[in-house]
């Protein structure tokens, strides 16, 4: 194993994966916590061939980046292929992920067991997210300002903005 937290002045880097289609309160909300844990979070825009998102990687990116410019420390990337490659490449020992309710547990649990099994030098970091986001995902933001509704309490003013320019301007 060569985990680098081992050496007592390497950096604890840490990996955020996910879809971020787009970015919610939920996500910073984990963001704003890993940061306390991590020297450095990387925000890692994901290429899901199984999802069809709504935002490329540049504007899914953009509008991470939009959101954490008060979080020294947060970085912002996209990745494809396999996660434990991408971390290793950018000398990261975590990842985080995020716990919303216990329907989340047994994907994330058998992802997390996957990840070990491929690279041990991968450790998977939960956190829970907060109780008043427990129930968020981004596909219902969508469909709310598909329909209409207002989503501020949802996500950030900008992300916000560029929902309604991209749902309700087609
Ligand atoms: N707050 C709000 N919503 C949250 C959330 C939180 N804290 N945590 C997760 N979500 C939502 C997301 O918005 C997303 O919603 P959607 O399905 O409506 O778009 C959903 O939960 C899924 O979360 P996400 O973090 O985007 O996971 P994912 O399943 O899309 O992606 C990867 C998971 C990218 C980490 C995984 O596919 C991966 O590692 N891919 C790389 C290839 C690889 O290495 N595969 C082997 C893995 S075992």
């Amino acid at each position: 194993m060569t985990a680098q937290t081992g050496y007592p002045n390497h950096p604890k880097i840490a990996i955020y994966p996910g879809s971020f289609d787009p970015i919610t309160f939920g996500h910073l909300d984990i963001i704003r916590r890993a940061i306390m844990l991590f020297d450095q979070v990387i925000v890692a825009v994901a290429r899901n061939r199984e999802k069809r998102p709504l935002f490329s990687e540049q504007e899914r990116m953009e509008m991470i980046k939009n959101c954490v410019t008060d979080l020294p420390g947060v970085e912002v990337d996209c990745f494809h292929g396999l996660l434990v490659d991408y971390a290793r490449k950018k000398g990261a020992t975590a990842m985080i992920r995020g716990l919303r309710a216990v329907s989340d547990f047994e994907y994330e649990f058998q992802m997390a067991l996957v990840n070990r099994k491929i690279s041990e030098d991968l450790i998977t970091v939960f956190l829970m997210t907060h109780d008043k986001y427990s129930y968020l995902n981004s596909s219902i933001v969508k469909e709310l300002v598909s329909l209409g509704a207002d989503v501020g309490c949802f996500v950030p003013a900008y992300v916000k903005e560029r929902l309604y320019d991209k749902l309700r301007k087609k």
